[in-house]
């Protein structure tokens, strides 16, 4: 297995959580750092608890070293805290290199096979946020998985990108606490129970992999002065943004060209699925015509939007509604509004009389 993650997103925290619990059932387990030393495992280890500090570490980065230990004590599972730190003496290159990443997980799944030893790789990410070091790597192991969230937030999803012996679409929402990360059984009612439901905010049905989750989009829409104007997104594709931006001003009637758009999905969530594009497109529309969901509760959508003004279905359509379903939440989907503009009138109306413009039919 390698697990991905920018720094400091907590990979290992969760690693040595997992070998806590592994070894808590009573399996053998190995932790090797070539980033902390043994202090530090252990420092972090009693934040975790009891079953965390019965995991062995071992603080090394020389690969023979770190082989010599996993065929004398045979772990269940190991986990290596990170490729990139590893040194294979015999190479020149420096560690975290391509050759040297190469070397170090060829030798270290031929000695995982060998001794029948579940290995989880550690692995550093480029800043686009992709797997650093060779893609031979992706090639090489069972599953990759991939740990992101934006590391002032509290909320970190794990998502498997590769899984030989299983899906992809199995995902997991964490929360980073003092005492180490906990699983959120129920993030959608966190969400939906935090969204606002004023202008510029709206609920989206998003699917992160095969589960719904209910999240928060907010838009915020002010002039600028700025040429041209400023578009920050965070949680989803900046292209997105662009493509929704530009379907709403030549089918939606709302035109934000000479204004910034910032647009934010909450808790640090990533949403990258077509599905999110109404959202968007709402939360931008509520935002710049002041206008919210009519009634009590926050409105849920999905749908993709299509060029010419339409939305298009998206994938797991009952699982969305049922979540949504859950809440009592109305739901603006494709199948209840053919195009853009149906979908914004269903969703928004005048309210506080911000705005009696409306959208426009
Ligand atoms: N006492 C604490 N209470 C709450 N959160 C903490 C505490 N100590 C550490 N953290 C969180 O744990 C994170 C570090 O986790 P961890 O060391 O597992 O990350 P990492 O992904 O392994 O990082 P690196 O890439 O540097 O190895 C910090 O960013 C912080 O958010
Ligand atoms: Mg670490």
């Amino acid at each position: 297995v390698l697990l991905g993650g920018s720094p400091g997103i907590g990979k290992s925290t969760l690693t040595s959580m997992a070998l806590g619990n592994l070894s808590g059932a009573g399996r053998r387990t190995l932790y090797v750092s070539g980033e902390e030393s043994a202090a530090q495992i252990k420092l972090r280890a009693e934040r975790l608890g009891e079953d965390a500090l019965d995991v062995p570490a071992l603080a090394e980065t020389d690969l023979d070293a770190v082989i010599a230990t996993l065929v004398a004590e045979r772990p269940d599972a190991c986990v290596i805290d990170s490729i990139q730190t590893m040194h294979c003496a015999e190479l020149a290159a420096g560690p975290g290199s391509v050759a040297q990443v190469r070397e170090v997980a060829g030798r270290v799944l031929r000695v995982a096979k060998a001794t029948g030893t579940a290995v989880v790789l550690v692995g550093h990410v480029t800043k686009e946020g992709a797997l650093a070091g060779p893609r031979v790597l992706e090639h090489l192991v069972d599953c990759v998985l991939q740990f992101e969230g934006e590391r002032e937030r509290t909320y970190r999803t794990l998502r498997a990108l590769k899984n030989r012996f299983g899906s992809t679409s199995e995902s997991g929402v964490f929360e980073m606490r003092a005492g180490g990360l906990v699983e959120v059984l129920d993030a959608s009612a966190r969400f939906v129970g935090e969204a606002t439901g004023k202008p510029g905010s709206v609920v989206l049905a998003a699917m992160e992999g095969s589960r719904p989750l209910l999240v928060e989009v907010q838009a915020l829409v002010s002039p600028s002065e700025l040429v041209p104007p400023r578009r920050a997104a965070t949680g989803i594709d900046r292209n997105r943004l662009a493509l929704v931006l530009a379907v709403l001003a030549r089918h939606g009637g709302v035109a934000v060209g000479a204004s910034d758009v910032f647009v934010n999905v909450v808790g640090g969530v990533r949403v990258e699925e077509p599905g999110a594009d109404l959202a968007v497109a709402i939360a931008v529309a509520g935002a710049t015509r002041g206008l919210a969901p009519a009634g009590e509760k926050p409105v849920a959508c999905f749908g993709e939007v299509g060029l010419t003004g339409e939305l298009r279905s998206v994938a797991h359509h009952e699982r969305r509604l049922a979540e949504a379903a859950k809440f009592g939440l109305a739901v603006v989907s494709p199948e209840v509004a053919p195009s853009l503009r149906a979908a914004l009138r269903a969703a928004l109306t005048p309210r506080g009389g911000m705005s009696e413009v409306g959208i426009p039919a």
